[in-house]
């Protein structure tokens, strides 16, 4: 029997080039996402459900879940991909922005996992795959709220692996580097106050790092590609970097101490 995934933030980057890659490779795809009308390229693919899902919504999250196993028969993977970036000096941030980031990326992410872990449990079986980022264990100036929210991400997915381990359950955590998504468009909610201009040399610094990093990125096809293997391949691995510069990146920060990683952000920064 074909097995099936629900995937949220599926209307783009990562979330539909993975719901892709799994119906390609005959998985049932609940794809979900905050306005399915607007879908049109996954509504007509074969034993894909698109529906909407907003990770902030509670009772979308329990429409979506109940919607896809009742077309399916049963849900077996689960991907935690819905998300954006909100950067900027922490002085700016309004509250709302704040809960925001935080209710997206980390209480939605809670949410729709605590949704699945009754069936997931009683199947004794299941995978959850959360998309961290390798800004989940290495942080950039002005990412206090988004990498704040990322390493929860990576604490929230380790000590869940433990617990999860009498269930039959895994869970895994994907850290992509620079992938070529509207992550840099419509998900980067950045905000600046230019009259604060003991923040201005970092922001400019940030800027100038950030267009040569996503200069370089990568598709979202090789996250989909990381993603199939950590749902597929039956181990207990906990994280799986995905691209070249991530591997390189998570790498040089394991094999440093804080001082001569940190060092190193600041001179390509320019922060020196
Ligand atoms: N691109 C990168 O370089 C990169 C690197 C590391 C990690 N990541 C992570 O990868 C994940 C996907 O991002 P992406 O790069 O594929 O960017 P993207 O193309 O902009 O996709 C972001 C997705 O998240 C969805 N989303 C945002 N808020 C949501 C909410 N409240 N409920 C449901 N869905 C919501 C968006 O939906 P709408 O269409 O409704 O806006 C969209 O589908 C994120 O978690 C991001 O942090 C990205």
């Amino acid at each position: 029997m074909a097995k099936t995934i629900l995937i949220t933030g599926a209307s783009s980057g990562i979330g539909k080039a993975t719901a892709k890659l799994f119906q390609e490779n005959g998985w049932n795809v609940v794809a979900t996402m905050r306005t399915p009308d607007k879908e049109t390229e996954l509504t007509g693919l074969d034993n894909v459900l698109v529906i909407r899902l907003d990770v902030t919504d509670p009772a979308s999250i329990a429409t979506a879940v109940g919607a896809g196993i009742e077309a399916f028969g049963r849900i077996d993977a689960l991907v935690n991909n819905a998300g954006y970036g909100a950067f900027g000096p922490l002085e700016v941030a309004t509250m709302e922005k704040i809960r925001r980031q935080f209710d997206t990326n980390v209480i939605g992410l809670l949410e729709v996992t605590k949704a699945l872990l009754p069936h997931f449990r009683a199947n004794r079986d299941g995978v959850i795959v959360n998309i961290s980022s390798i800004g989940g264990r290495i942080a950039f100036p002005l990412g206090s709220l988004y990498h704040g929210t990322k390493y929860a991400v990576e604490g929230i997915s380790e000590a869940l692996s433990y617990e999860m381990a009498a269930t039959g359950v895994k869970v895994k955590v994907v850290e992509p580097g620079a992938i070529a998504t509207d992550f840099a468009g419509r998900s980067f909610d950045f905000t600046n106050d230019e009259s604060m201009t003991e923040y201005q040399p970092v922001v400019q610094g940030v800027f100038t790092t950030f267009e040569n990093i996503l200069g370089e990125a990568a598709p979202a096809s090789l996250v989909a590609e990381v993603i199939h293997t950590a749902v597929t391949d039956g181990t207990d691995q906990l994280r799986y970097a995905a691209g070249a510069d991530a591997e390189q990146m998570l790498a040089a920060r394991a094999s440093q101490d804080d001082a001569a990683f940190m060092g190193g952000i600041r001179a390509q920064m320019g922060l020196d």
